[in-house]
């Protein structure tokens, strides 16, 4: 069986070869990424607006975030899964964030992945590390302050919210994440960050100098056409190829061409000429 990756190992590949990371969901997402041979699935709770409908990350849960969580370790993939601690599950104490993050690696998690790096923050990374639970950091664009934030916002423009970023890394990689996501930031400042922590940090909209790069599955894959950010690349046209064939499927059904004789069950001997009499009665 092959050796599932860990956090020791993708926090040694730091300034090595890119670590590639993706967002799944469920099974079949999990094995198309881990087919793809990724390092990193992620189960994001941007869950919550590409599968279940909602209009932000705010309204997941850790049951919804441990459900998926499920799905995606089900599949058994040779990446490390990191699943994302959602909101309100590791502000109110180092005590229920442990336990919320125990949720998530009883489901498949190896690692769990929180936003911010204020002192408040950094208390509950120390929790968890002290509970023997690997941390993602991720900072910069953070979803789940969209209205602190005033909405999905490059951050880190200004001087002095750079340096607030820069020194929110520094904490971070001293309080024990074995990486940081940088979201949304200026790739000058991705660089300096990168440059300035002894972890891997890993990019979204943060330009190439980071030690990795994460994109969303549906994005990626063209599954979500609804909104495409600037620093998102298609791969695929998942949407539109899967609308055509579903419009195939239609015609076929609506013109008697499906199912054909080869896609249908036969019976044959006594049970068919049985039915024969028996349409023949009816007849
Ligand atoms: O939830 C998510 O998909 C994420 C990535 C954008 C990093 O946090």
């Amino acid at each position: 069986m092959t050796q599932q990756l860990t956090a020791p190992g993708i926090r040694a590949r730091k300034g090595g070869s890119p670590i590639v990371m993706v967002t799944a969901y469920d099974s079949p997402g999990a094995r198309i990424a881990d087919d793809a041979g990724v390092d990193i699935i992620l189960v994001g709770d941007s869950v919550a607006m590409v599968v279940l409908g909602y209009d932000d990350t705010l309204q997941v849960t850790i049951a919804d975030m441990a459900h998926h969580v499920g799905a995606v370790g089900r599949a058994g993939p040779r990446a490390m899964v990191v699943a994302d601690l959602p909101w309100l599950s590791y502000h109110a104490s180092p005590a229920e964030t442990v336990q919320n993050a125990g949720i998530l690696v009883r489901a498949g998690a190896q690692a769990v992945k929180l936003e911010g790096g204020s002192p408040a923050r950094l208390v509950m990374v120390g929790a968890l590390v002290d509970a023997g639970i690997p941390v993602m950091g991720h900072i910069g664009l953070t979803p789940q302050s969209v209205h602190v934030q005033g909405g999905y916002r490059v951050q880190g423009r200004e001087l002095d919210q750079a340096e607030a970023l820069a020194a929110e890394a520094e904490a971070l990689a001293s309080a024990g994440c074995f990486s940081i996501v940088l979201e949304g930031i200026p790739a000058e400042l991705a660089r300096l960050v990168t440059g300035g922590v002894d972890v891997p940090t890993i990019g979204i909209g943060a330009g190439p100098h980071c030690d990795g790069q994460v994109l969303v599955f549906h994005d990626l894959l063209g599954l979500e056409d609804r909104v495409v950010p600037k620093f998102v690349r298609r791969y695929a046209s998942m949407k539109a190829d899967a609308v055509a064939a579903v419009s195939l499927f239609a015609q076929d059904v609506r013109a008697g061409r499906f199912p054909s004789e080869a896609e249908s069950y036969h019976v044959t001997g006594d049970t068919a000429r049985g039915l024969d009499r028996g349409s023949s009665r009816t007849a």
